[in-house]
């Protein structure tokens, strides 16, 4: 491939955001696709995972991973393809996953550790799966879920953001592993997708009715493990309903993200004293060096058709912002991922 003469184009972060990211927090730039050099290679992107977590990396300040500088292209994993190789680890036509960034090429020594490349295999599913359940928001709901929430046959296991790419996962691990699952959600299709097609034993439209209500008759037996993707509110409610030695795993807290005031943390915690539970916070990359023990468990399920995933498509780079607003306002269904290119 001759690739000097092919322009990259790139989202870079211009500002940091006060509350929901506006088209003004960015800058869209355009440079030659670098050649690679010895050691190198050079990757076409093809799909690129917006993640609720890109949120943070856009604040300054210490988290588990550095900010994304203002002026650096913004970070983003992905899946693309190997169009030239300067080094033996990949060749011209291997499939990688890894920290590609927004942008449509990715030139970089193959061995780079912020990058994180790994060979992919379409044959165990198609690409965007590679995205979802067989990657980092399926290793997300997998080791959080069993290394975390230590879920028994028979408990009830919860999980917020249910219909979203961690949530689909948890509670289809959970039924694996003999639980009673209740998804939370917002709205009836989503709810009647994660009960339908993905066998959870019930789901709460968060957005009609009282959550605490629901709540009640949705686990009669209480709430043994909940796995919180949302926060807030919701995180306050279910802390009402837990049992005796409830596990809470903290993944995230996609309501208050944007919040231009302070994160706001739970009232009802007094809830874990009373019943000696105890609240967990979880990284997925902490369990990197095990994640091909649950590629190959959910592979198998995939390929029985006991495990279903739903991704949510979006075409063209140039959507890179609006699509990103998606995960804040509940209009993803399923795994929002960027599709920046054909093969
Ligand atoms: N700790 C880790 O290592 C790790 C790794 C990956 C992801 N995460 C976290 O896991 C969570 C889920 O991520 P994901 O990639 O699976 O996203 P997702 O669930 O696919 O998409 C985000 C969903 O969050 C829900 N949501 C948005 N605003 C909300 C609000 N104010 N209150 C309640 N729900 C709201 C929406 O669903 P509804 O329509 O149902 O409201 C939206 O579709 C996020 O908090 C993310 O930061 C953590």
């Amino acid at each position: 491939m001759n690739a000097t003469v092919i322009a990259n184009q790139q989202f870079r972060l211009a500002a940091r955001p006060v509350g929901l990211p506006k088209p003004t927090d960015w800058r869209q730039t355009s440079e030659p696709v670098q050649e690679p050099r010895d050691g190198e290679i050079l990757v076409k992107a093809l799909y690129l995972s917006l993640d609720p977590a890109m949120r943070g990396w856009m604040n300054e300040g210490k988290s588990y991973i550095k900010p994304v500088g203002i002026g650096e292209v913004m970070r983003a994993g992905g899946i693309g393809k190997v169009v030239a190789s300067k080094s033996p680890l990949f060749a011209v036509g291997d499939y990688v996953s890894g920290v590609l960034g927004v942008q449509q090429f990715w030139t970089g020594a193959a061995n780079d550790a912020s990058a994180a490349l790994a060979k992919i295999d379409p044959a165990v599913a198609p690409l965007p799966k590679w995205l979802n359940a067989l990657g980092m928001p399926g290793m997300t709901a997998y080791f959080g879920l069993l290394e975390v929430g230590q879920p028994k046959p028979g408990q009830t296991v919860v999980v917020s953001g249910a219909a979203g790419a961690v949530g689909q996962t948890v509670g289809q691990v959970a039924k694996h592993k003999g639980c009673r699952v209740v998804g939370i959600a917002g709205g009836k299709d989503k709810c009647d997708f994660v009960v339908n097609e993905l066998g959870f034993d019930a789901c709460i439209d968060y957005k009609s009715g009282s959550l605490r209500e629901e709540l009640k008759t949705k686990c009669p037996q209480g709430v043994d493990v909940y796995f919180d993707n949302v926060g807030g509110e919701i995180l306050d409610t279910v802390l009402t309903r837990i049992n005796l030695k409830a596990r809470i795993i903290i993944c995230g807290a996609i309501s208050q993200y944007n919040n231009t005031t302070p994160v706001k943390g739970p009232a009802n915690y007094l809830s874990l004293l009373v019943n000696r539970a105890r609240m967990e916070g979880i990284v997925v990359f902490d369990y990197a060096d095990r994640y091909p023990l649950a590629i190959a468990e959910m592979a198998k399920w995939m390929r029985d058709g006991t495990f279903k995933s739903r991704e949510d498509i979006v075409q063209g780079l140039e959507k890179f912002p609006e699509a990103l607003l998606m995960l804040f306002e509940g209009k993803n269904f399923g795994k929002l991922i960027l599709q920046v290119s054909g093969e």
